[in-house]
């Protein structure tokens, strides 16, 4: 079932996002023993990880909670750029998070392939099976509507048996070469919730949720149980009701 959430702004977007999460991590922990929870890259998730790292939207038992990404740039993790260090310095920053629990697509190894072959390691070391992952996937959107790092152009709507794969970004993104969970990875999550906001997205969004561009990988997203979009008017105005 696809939902979709409209705030007035970032901001209390963000709020409500860091609580149904919250919610939904302390529910799903009373009937089993560890949440995965697989994160986005780029800058609107900020704000919602700031909140969650801060438990402003409830407690969170950190040592049952596993962070995983769903994509990363193929720079060194002290790089402005990196997603693991957006997450380290808002989400990781006060948390008491065990090292273990934090599971980063290892940027440091060479060539990339190298990389995306430890992290499908490490997917499947949690996971039996693709067909059922992430507990929760959070994506944002890309102004071309990408998702993750699957691009529009690209390979990224293949049938594939790969679970990580290493991106060549189109030239207008600031780094090419990224490395991404695959479209059947992002899916065999129980639920997805993609964040987005500002006019840049309102296009993409509209792309997605109204024309269900099926060229755009974002439209593919379907995860097993629960697909929700938190938007701000900026990107989704009240006449798209
Ligand atoms: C990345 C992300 C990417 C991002 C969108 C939106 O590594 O860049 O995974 O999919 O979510 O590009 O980015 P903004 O939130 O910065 O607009």
């Amino acid at each position: 079932m696809t939902r979709i959430h409209r705030f007035a702004d970032l901001e209390t977007l963000s709020r409500a996002a860091a609580r149904a999460l919250v919610e939904d991590i302390q529910s799903r922990l009373a009937v089993q023993d560890r949440y995965t929870l697989a994160l986005a890259g780029g800058s609107t998730p900020q704000r919602l990880y700031e909140r969650l790292g801060a438990e402003a939207a409830g407690p969170l038992p950190w040592e049952r909670l596993h962070l995983f990404w769903g994509d990363e740039r193929y720079v060194p993790p002290t790089d402005p750029r990196s997603n693991h260090r957006l997450v380290q310095r808002t989400l990781l920053a006060d948390a008491p998070c065990p090292a273990a629990n934090v599971h980063p697509i290892p940027t440091d190894r060479t060539p990339p392939e190298t990389a995306a072959a430890a992290y499908e390691q490490t997917l499947r070391r949690f996971f039996a099976d693709r067909g059922a992952t992430f507990d929760t996937v959070l994506l944002g959107l890309g102004a071309d509507a990408h998702t993750a790092s699957l691009f529009p152009e690209t390979p990224a709507l293949g049938q594939t048996d790969d679970w990580v794969r290493v991106v060549e970004a189109p030239p207008r993104h600031d780094v090419s070469t990224r490395i991404s969970c695959t479209l059947p990875v992002l899916n065999g999550a129980r639920q997805a919730i993609f964040l987005a906001a500002g006019p840049r997205k309102r296009a993409a969004v509209h792309r997605v949720l109204n024309e269900r561009d099926k060229s755009l990988p974002a439209t593919h997203v379907q995860p097993r149980s629960q697909l929700d979009w938190y938007l701000d008017r900026a990107c989704w105005p009240p006449k798209h009701d």
